[in-house]
């Protein structure tokens, strides 16, 4: 596994890599803090393609709070020895003064749904996650791109950002990976006490069993979590619900289609 911190290693490395004669390159882009949602991102991307690239960057211009930037984890060592174990060919480690030459001056904005459930709650987060992955993309020139739904905000807005600007490469979504009591896995999860781990599988429950978002939002409330956002929306003809809320200081997460939904409900 090649661990590059210089971009131009980077491109050299890439420029060898001959995908006119075969040869594809899967790329999975982090923020570090790996864990087993990460790596099911990586298998996938191994078994589709002959070579697969990971980038850790911590991207500032995506955080709308100081607080929450420099309270995220930084397990390095702890994630180059699993991205090791996981047999990738390579790790992008850039920082932010080769991701951001320009100071940020120049940025990709989207104006409907990155305002709305995450945005609306968080000032230029979107604009600095499609800017971030606009720029790996071009750096990185993945032939396959793997993104989480856990992110389903995200993962809809890159899938349009891709669309938008003709960008030449696919797009894979992959099924969300949960703790066995339905937490789905966070790098944020590590913030939280044990008594908060013991309540935040709840955050899933209710929303999978609650008869509508008003429910869904009473049930939250009453557990104990800051509800910011429980919605529906339509998704290429499907519906979904998507939640965020807050236990104690951490940001959790999550979303659900809604036949999902109405299974769990039929089983109560
Ligand atoms: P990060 O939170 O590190 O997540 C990296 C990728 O892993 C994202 O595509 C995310 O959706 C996916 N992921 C996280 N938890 C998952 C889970 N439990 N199951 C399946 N996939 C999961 O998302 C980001 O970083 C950043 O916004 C980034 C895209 C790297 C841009 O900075």
């Amino acid at each position: 596994m090649q661990v590059f911190k210089s971009l131009e290693q980077w491109q050299t490395w890439r420029a060898q890599l001959d995908t006119a004669d075969g040869q594809s390159l899967g790329f999975v882009a982090t923020m570090g803090a790996l864990h087993a949602g990460h790596s099911s991102l990586i298998a996938e991307s191994k078994a589709a393609n002959s070579h697969t690239v990971v980038s850790i960057f911590i991207n500032p211009t995506q955080f709308d709070q100081a607080a929450d930037l420099s309270a995220y984890p930084q397990p390095l060592e702890q994630d180059l020895e699993l991205l090791e174990e996981l047999q990738i060919d390579a790790v992008l480690l850039p920082d932010s003064e080769q991701i951001y030459p320009d100071n940020y001056r120049y940025k990709v904005t989207e104006s409907e749904l990155s305002e709305r459930f995450c945005g609306a709650s968080r000032e230029g987060h979107f604009d600095g996650v499609l800017t971030v992955v606009m720029r790996l993309f071009n750096l990185v020139q993945p032939t396959r791109a793997y993104f989480g739904e856990k992110d389903w905000q995200q993962l809809e807005l890159i899938r349009g950002m891709v669309a938008a600007f003709f960008m030449p490469v696919a797009v894979v979504g992959v099924k969300t990976l949960r703790a066995q009591d339905g937490l789905a896995l966070s790098s944020r999860n590590q913030r939280l006490s044990k008594e908060e781990r013991k309540l935040a599988p709840i955050f899933h429950q209710i929303l999978k069993t609650a008869g509508s978002t008003d429910s869904a939002r009473q049930q939250l409330d009453a557990a104990g979590f800051a509800v910011d956002y429980v919605t529906e929306a339509v998704f290429d003809h499907k519906l979904r619900r998507l939640a965020a809320a807050r236990l104690g200081t951490t940001r959790l997460i999550d979303n659900i289609s809604i036949d999902t939904a109405k299974q769990a409900m039929l089983h109560e």
